[in-house]
């Protein structure tokens, strides 16, 4: 019999937490996929009085007990927005601070996803990142690629714009060398010159802070996801919220656009006639 290995984060997990787990992973299914906007780190460190990087120091932790708590599930991608292309219009002390964090946290976090068995992955304009975020982040990749448990994908530097812009510029090209026939091209085609081709749409999307809205984040892949908005600030939102989120995500009726079966009398052509004449 195959012996599973032991992680760090399976040693510390309460009995309770473990309860509760067992509870939701029977209760339906768990999402193979969730996207996370974490947003309001500024605004929880403004209400007491500090400064916001004091909210994203506070929102690592956060990163880490949701990483943890997903690999737990079995969710099987988790991937968060850590920074978007529009963050670079915020005041350079604030971007700086937080690059700084980004090292800091992968150093912190390496060996932690490697017991784990998580993969780390990135997409966005990783290049417009300083020299030192992109040599940790290959270190980091590179340490934990073989692994299996669950995918955690950081988007930084990132837009959906940006990234359906990029895939339409490929396209173009493999036309105009003659390698694609514009008839040819699918929703499937499109989705897999985007950097998210190796994963699945994300089946669930969390948003914190109370915000309704997407700011630009995977706008092409999130076409069927399912949306859960919680006003709680990123650095407050734990395990106990994203269960709550995912038991959500498990009541929801899923059509991608059909009726359920069952659900209607299928309609006559006469019967059409009638109701729209
Ligand atoms: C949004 O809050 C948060 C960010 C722009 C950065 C998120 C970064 C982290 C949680 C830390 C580093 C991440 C990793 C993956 C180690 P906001 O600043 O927009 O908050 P506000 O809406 O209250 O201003």
């Amino acid at each position: 019999m195959a012996i599973e290995p032991l992680t760090i984060t399976d040693t510390d997990q309460t009995e309770q937490d473990k309860k509760l787990q067992e509870k939701l992973k029977t209760s339906g299914s768990i999402p193979v996929h969730i996207a996370i906007i974490m947003d309001g780190n500024g605004r929880w460190a403004q209400k007491k009085g500090n400064i916001r990087l004091h909210g994203h120091k506070a929102g690592v932790e956060s990163v880490r007990d949701i990483t943890e708590s997903c690999a737990q599930l079995g969710v099987k991608h988790l991937t968060l927005y850590a920074f978007s292309t529009e963050n670079w219009n915020r005041p350079v002390s604030e971007v700086n601070g937080l690059m700084k964090l980004l090292v800091q946290s992968l150093r912190d976090e390496a060996e932690r996803l490697e017991k784990n068995d998580i993969k780390l992955v990135t997409i966005g304009q990783i290049e417009r990142l300083p020299e030192k975020c992109q040599r940790q982040l290959r270190e980091v990749k590179e340490l934990t690629k073989n692994n299996s448990r669950m995918q955690l994908c950081l988007a930084l530097s990132y837009s959906g714009r940006w990234d359906i812009t990029e895939a339409v510029k490929q396209i173009a090209h493999q036309v105009k060398d003659g390698n694609i026939d514009p008839e040819e091209i699918s929703d499937d085609l499109v989705g897999s010159f985007l950097s998210t081709a190796s994963s699945p749409d994300p089946d669930l999307i969390i948003r914190t802070s109370g915000e309704y809205r997407i700011s630009n984040f995977l706008l092409w892949q999130l076409a069927y996801s399912e949306l859960y908005i919680t006003k709680t600030y990123w650095p407050d939102f734990r395990r106990d919220e994203l269960y709550q989120a995912i038991y959500s995500f498990q009541k929801r009726d899923r059509r991608y656009g059909k009726v359920k079966n069952g659900y209607t009398k299928s309609a006559t052509a006469s019967v059409i006639n009638q109701i729209i004449s």
